[in-house]
């Protein structure tokens, strides 16, 4: 079990959706917080809201797809002394096109944010991680990141890439923990910010995503399997149950996967 009490914990995409509902639920854990996303804005509102709880937060505006913006929230955190017990890498954007008409720069855009700089960000630490005694990372990844799904080609190719970097990490280091979490549909604006092939934003919410799990709900089971040190956390509804037909009944998977609504 970890206590989180009193200790600090980065949370990347905290201005939106699960990332600000996990800083909320860290907060109520008395975890101080580190918030970063790109909105200002919101990463003001979901500061003032875990200030509430009496646990110190800082934040910063960071564009992870740009090296010189995580290098410069890097220098930001390690300037005010801000040692990660928990880094919360969860940051992400969606994708709303078939592979084959998405062009290659939205392909690198999509691995970039949402896989590239979750490896860069904690490289950056290597010292402060290796000094550590423990670290605990939560990784959000997506039940896109277990099988193949349509419009998602790069989607999901960035959330596998994200299992296999980190657990060969939790693997290779004894004082590193990394939890998966691995969410279905939850009600999240996510579908409004996907990109579209032409690097448009899709800018529509997904009927499937508002009827998606509620994001309170889902940070709470986020919370508890972090602070339970669980490897891999499913989070969502009845449509988790693809994971299982996908891993015991692959040939089912095969029929059905294709006539489930991607939107
Ligand atoms: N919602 C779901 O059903 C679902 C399912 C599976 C996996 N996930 C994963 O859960 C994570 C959180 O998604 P969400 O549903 O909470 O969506 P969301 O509400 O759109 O939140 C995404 C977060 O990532 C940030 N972000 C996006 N592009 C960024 C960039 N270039 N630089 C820095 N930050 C960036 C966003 O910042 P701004 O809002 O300020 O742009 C926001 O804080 C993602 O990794 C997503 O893939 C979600």
């Amino acid at each position: 079990m970890v206590d989180l009490d009193n200790k600090n914990a980065l949370v990347t995409g905290a201005s939106s959706g699960i990332g600000a509902a996990i800083a909320r639920r860290l907060a109520k854990e008395k975890c101080n917080l580190f918030l970063t996303g790109l909105g200002e804005t919101q990463l003001q509102d979901t500061k003032a809201t875990c200030e509430k709880e009496g646990v110190k937060v800082y934040y910063k505006e960071c564009n992870f797809a740009d090296f010189t913006s995580i290098d410069e929230l890097v220098k930001e955190i390690k300037s005010i002394g801000f040692v990660i017990d928990l880094y919360v890498l969860n940051a992400g954007i969606s994708q709303r096109d078939r592979g084959l008409e998405t062009d290659f720069a939205i392909d690198q855009k999509i691995m970039q944010v949402n896989y590239w700089s979750s490896v860069y960000l904690v490289k950056q630490f290597k010292d402060e991680i290796l000094a550590s005694k423990q670290v605990n990372m939560s990784v959000t990844t997506s039940l896109a990141g277990l099988f193949g799904f349509p419009l998602r080609t790069s989607y999901c190719a960035s959330k596998h890439a994200l299992f296999g970097f980190f657990e060969s990490l939790d693997l290779e280091y004894s004082n590193i923990h990394v939890t998966f979490l691995i969410p279905g549909r939850i009600n999240t604006p996510i579908s409004k910010s996907a990109l579209k092939g032409n690097g448009e934003q899709y800018s529509k919410m997904d009927p499937g995503q508002a009827k998606g799990l509620d994001v309170d709900k889902a940070a709470q089971r986020a919370v508890r399997a972090i602070r339970r040190q669980r490897h891999r956390k499913l989070i969502g509804k009845s449509e988790l149950i693809m994971a299982y037909i996908n891993r015991y009944i692959p040939w089912l998977y095969y029929k059905i996967a294709n006539k489930i609504s991607p939107t």
